[in-house]
């Protein structure tokens, strides 16, 4: 009976053991393993989508989500795995007690706070992932214990500080991957000891210092990338001749040399090569057509020289060649030796001294084609039709080229494309087609020669962010279409065509509109009317518009002071017909009141006063004729078309004056002065050139005062004296007071520029053709200047003192007749600032101070200029003129001066 039992517990024990019902009862726990996994969790901040609720005391360990145990020791955990989980937790350094761990892959969450130490005791480790977290800290210094690491990629954290060189001890090591970091130092020259490896990056890691040579110690590696660092010196000539490279990547570092000329040859391998963003010299080696894997060549942004490669044909699986602002000289014609690339996706050729036409083979390119830019070149020609094959094309860039003719119609084909760039060419003619470019978000055709008027089919490109058609000669109305395209945001600039007709109401319904520029054209209607529908906002809140440009239109009316008109800086209104009204800082005048008046006495007051006013405008106007026609019979042998253009120029505004400079452009920028600065303007519609200087009086008021002055000095005529045209005294757009004086364009431009070319040309390194005026024409200018002075100081109705002669001052018009300009600047300045009580203490004595070199010593600082005072500049001048030597010149200190310079050459 006994037997019988022990047999039957047997048995049972058997069935125990081998049957997996009660598992959870009888398969060892490993305490160490599981407490350090509690732990692990313990850390956690979030964990939204519940990757780790099944780690709970229902499950075993060895169940959990990620958890891997050894299947050798059942108990043991060997791999983490909990990529891509969107955990929100920091590293517990209880991992370092999960002794059988060989794996941990934590990449693509949201790890925070440091790497612990204790991984470094995971001694079986032989990966690690932790990229694409937010790991901060060191990397920790003791993974050399971790013998067996092949994988260690920390890629894309907020690591800081040096790289151990404790790591240059993990032999097996094949993938060292650090970029992305906030890294620093130099990159480690034991990288040459990591004799397996095959990847290394240390791209985004504020490398600097050079690529150590030991790299090329390194026989087996793949994939190199360096990029967006501080790296100086050149490749190692080695690492071109590891064949196994297929991968390198250097773009954006400081490093130069040239390619050498066998890099298709060494490098068989190769698929991807990224030099973008350096200083590499040298033309492009023909071997490079040898290494028949190459798929992406990037070689933009150097100094590369020499013509096109012309057999990158042969690279058969071709899917992106960059060679942009370089210097490459050469036409097109390598364009047809793409034509076998079938997966051509990317050409960038931009900026570069490509000329000649493009070849209408460019249809035989490959329809996979997805980006195209040949921008900046020096290209003409027209474009051909056959770029309407590129379907899938979503960019097309070039601009900034001579291209010209018609836009093909075949353009609307590209129904993916998203951005079009064809400013600054000589296109004559918009294709109505451009109205099925739907994908389109940015359309730049600003700066050609288009005429004609805009299609409305526009109003069909529903994706149009950015629409950019200024500087053409567009005519007609604005389609109201293109107004209703809710899509564009970023900017609608038509500025400087010839459209006509009124502003569409459509354009209210702009409602993401940052930038609204219809400026320079001829719209007219009333202002208000055209906004209305902004201005009633449908919604609460600000609108987005920043900058509203309506000006040098031919509007009318009341300027509305709602949405973006309550910001001055916002609205540019200005030359207009007839605006009022708007904010006070805005300037317009009040608009006449229009509501009908209540009080029916005053009305018919107003009606009296109406009907007064009429009379006497009838009156005045018929003696006014009366008195031109006598004046008429009078003047009759004076040319009138001079008069009557001095006249028109004598009324000069802010707003025409700022017009005529293009807004006070730095490019119209001819001189800068003691009195303020000088610029280059058209007025009359670009007939007549001028100089306009403003002048930098900061003195308020005694705008009368200026005005009487320059009158005054506008009726001096003398051959060698620069002509006033007319004197301008307003307030600018800030409400600033706005003082200038018109003068004269003189093409020579200044006597300064003459004598001193040669110190700017060292000054800049520019070479220009050198300009040089030889000893007798330098006789006649200052003959020229004497007379000027003269007549200045002896024949004018009062004395008129220069105050401030040198040879700036002077300028010489196109055929060599110097003319003296700033003169009788120094009597209006002491006439303008003794006028205005608050100026006269700065103002006066900092103005009338002439120029530290030319002004007598005896007539020096704060002293009245006069007659002696001119004839001594002059005296400086002429010396000046003659030797070449400024009187500041460094020579001469030390009791040194250009005039005992002079005398000594004569003892
Ligand atoms: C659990 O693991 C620890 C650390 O490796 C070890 O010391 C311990 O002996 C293990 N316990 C069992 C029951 O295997
Ligand atoms: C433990 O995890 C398992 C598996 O996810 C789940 O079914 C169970 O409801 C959890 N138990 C507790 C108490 O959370
Ligand atoms: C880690 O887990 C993810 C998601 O379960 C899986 O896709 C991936 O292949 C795993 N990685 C490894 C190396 O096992
Ligand atoms: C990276 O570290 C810096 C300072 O070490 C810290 O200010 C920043 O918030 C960190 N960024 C992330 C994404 O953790
Ligand atoms: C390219 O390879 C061919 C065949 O291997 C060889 O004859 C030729 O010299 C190579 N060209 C260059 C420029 O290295
Ligand atoms: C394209 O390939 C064909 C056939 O392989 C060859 O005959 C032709 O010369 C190649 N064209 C260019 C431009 O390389
Ligand atoms: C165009 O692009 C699409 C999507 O990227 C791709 O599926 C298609 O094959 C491409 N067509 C050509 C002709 O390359
Ligand atoms: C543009 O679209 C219109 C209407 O869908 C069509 O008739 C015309 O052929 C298209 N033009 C181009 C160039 O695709």
């Amino acid at each position: 009976m006994v037997r019988w039992l022990l047999v039957l517990y047997t048995i049972l024990m058997w069935w125990c053991c081998f049957s997996n019902i009660p598992a959870a009862y009888l398969v060892k726990v490993n305490e160490t393993d599981r407490l350090a996994l509690v732990a692990f969790k313990t850390t956690i901040d979030r964990d939204p989508y519940g990757a780790l609720s099944s780690w709970n005391d229902s499950v075993h360990y060895c169940d959990w989500e990620g958890v891997l145990c050894s299947r050798r020791h059942p108990h043991r955990v060997t791999e983490l795995n909990l990529s891509s989980r969107h955990l929100v937790i920091s590293l517990s350094p209880h991992i370092g007690n999960l002794s059988f761990l060989k794996s941990i892959y934590l990449q693509d969450n949201s790890f925070h706070g440091p790497i612990p130490q204790e991984i470094g005791r995971l001694f079986r480790l032989q990966t690690i992932q932790l990229n694409n977290n937010s790991f901060g800290g060191g990397i920790p210094n003791n993974l050399s214990s971790c013998s067996n690491l092949k994988i260690l990629y920390l890629i894309d954290n907020n690591l800081t500080g040096n790289i151990p060189a404790d790591l240059g001890s993990l032999e097996k090591l094949t993938t060292l991957g650090l970029g992305k970091n906030q890294l620093s130092g130099t990159m480690p020259r034991w990288v040459g000891n990591l004799s397996s490896l095959l990847s290394v990056s240390f791209a985004y890691c504020n490398m600097h210092g050079e690529i150590p040579q030991e790299i090329t110690r390194v026989r087996s590696l793949k994939f190199i990338q360096l990029s967006v660092n501080n790296l100086s010196g050149r490749i190692p000539s080695g690492l071109f001749n590891i064949s196994t490279i297929n991968f390198l990547a250097v773009a954006y570092n400081q490093l130069r040399g040239s390619i050498p000329h066998y890099i298709g040859s060494t490098l068989t391998n190769i698929k991807s090569v990224f030099l973008i963003g350096n200083s590499f010299t040298g033309t492009i080696p023909t071997s490079l057509s040898n290494a028949t894997g190459l798929l992406e060549i990037n070689f933009s942004i150097n100094d590369f020289t020499g013509p096109m490669p012309k057999d990158l044909g042969k690279l058969l699986g071709l899917q992106a060649i960059g060679f942009a602002m370089n210097r490459f000289q050469d036409d097109l014609s390598f364009i047809l030796s793409l034509t076998n690339c079938t997966n051509l996706q990317i050409i960038d050729v931009g900026g570069n001294l490509l000329r000649g036409s493009l070849p209408d083979a460019i249809a035989n390119l490959s329809t996979t084609l997805g980006f195209m830019s040949m921008r900046d070149n020096q290209l003409h020609g027209s474009i051909p039709p056959g770029i309407g094959n590129f379907l899938n094309l979503t960019l097309l860039h070039v601009g900034l080229n001579n291209l010209g003719g018609h836009i093909p119609t075949t353009i609307g084909k590209l129904h993916n494309l998203q951005e079009l760039y064809l400013n600054i060419n000589k296109f004559t003619k918009l294709p109505t087609s451009l109205g099925n470019l739907t994908s389109l978000s940015l359309l730049h055709l600003e700066r050609n020669n288009i005429h004609g008027s805009i299609p409305p089919s526009l109003g069909n490109c529903r994706n149009l962010l950015g629409l950019y058609l200024s500087h053409n000669n567009l005519n007609g109305s604005i389609p109201p279409e293109i107004l209703s395209l809710p899509s564009i945001s970023i900017s609608f600039n038509l500025a400087r065509n010839a459209l006509t007709g009124v502003l569409p109401q459509e354009v209210g319904s702009l409602k993401n509109l940052v930038e609204l520029d219809v400026s320079n054209n001829r719209l007219s209607g009333p202002l208000a009317n055209s906004l209305s529908k902004w201005l009633i906002p449908s919604y609460v809140g600000e609108l987005q518009l920043k900058n509203l440009n309506l000006s040098f239109n031919k509007l009318h009316g009341k300027v509305p002071t709602e949405g973006v008109f309550r910001n001055g800086s916002a609205v540019s209104v200005f030359g207009n017909n007839d605006l009022c009204g708007g904010i006070p800082t805005l300037k317009f005048p009040p608009c006449p009141s229009l509501e009908p008046n209540k009080n029916n006495l005053s009305h018919k007051m107003t009606i009296i006063l109406s009907v007064v006013a009429v009379l006497v405008f009838c009156l005045t106007s018929f003696v006014c004729f009366i008195i031109f026609l006598h004046r008429r019979r009078v003047s009759r042998k004076k040319a009138p078309s001079t008069v009557s253009l001095k006249h028109q120029l004598m009324r000069v505004t802010y707003a025409e004056l700022l017009k005529a400079t293009d807004g006070f452009s730095v490019e119209n920028l001819i001189g800068v002065g003691n009195y303020g600065s000088v610029y280059k303007g058209m007025l009359n519609q670009g007939q007549i050139v001028v100089a306009v200087k403003v002048l930098n009086l900061q003195i308020k008021g005694a705008s009368k005062s200026f005005l009487s002055e320059c009158e005054e000095l506008r009726t001096i005529r003398h051959r060698n004296l620069l002509k006033i045209l007319s004197a301008c005294s307003s307030m600018d757009f800030h409400g600033n007071e706005f003082k200038a004086l018109v003068c004269e364009y003189m093409a020579n431009g200044s006597l300064e520029n003459w004598l001193h070319q040669n110190d700017q040309v060292e000054n800049e390194g520019i070479e220009e053709e050198s300009r040089n005026i030889d000893l007798f024409q330098r006789l006649d200018i200052a003959i020229d200047i004497a007379s000027a002075l003269e007549y200045l100081h002896c024949h004018c109705s009062s004395t008129i003192i220069h105050g401030d002669l040198k040879p700036s001052n002077i300028l010489l018009d196109d055929r060599m007749t110097a003319q003296v300009g700033d003169f009788g600047l120094a009597k209006i300045i002491s006439m303008v600032s003794t006028s205005s009580e608050e100026a006269q203490h700065q103002s006066t004595s900092t103005l009338l101070r002439g120029t530290i070199g030319y002004v007598a010593p005896e007539y020096g600082m704060g002293d009245r200029a006069s007659t002696p005072a001119d004839v001594y500049s002059y005296g400086i001048l002429l010396l000046e003129m003659f030797t070449g030597k400024r009187p500041t010149d460094n020579l001469f200190k030390d009791g040194m001066s250009l005039h005992s310079f002079v005398m000594r050459a004569f003892a």
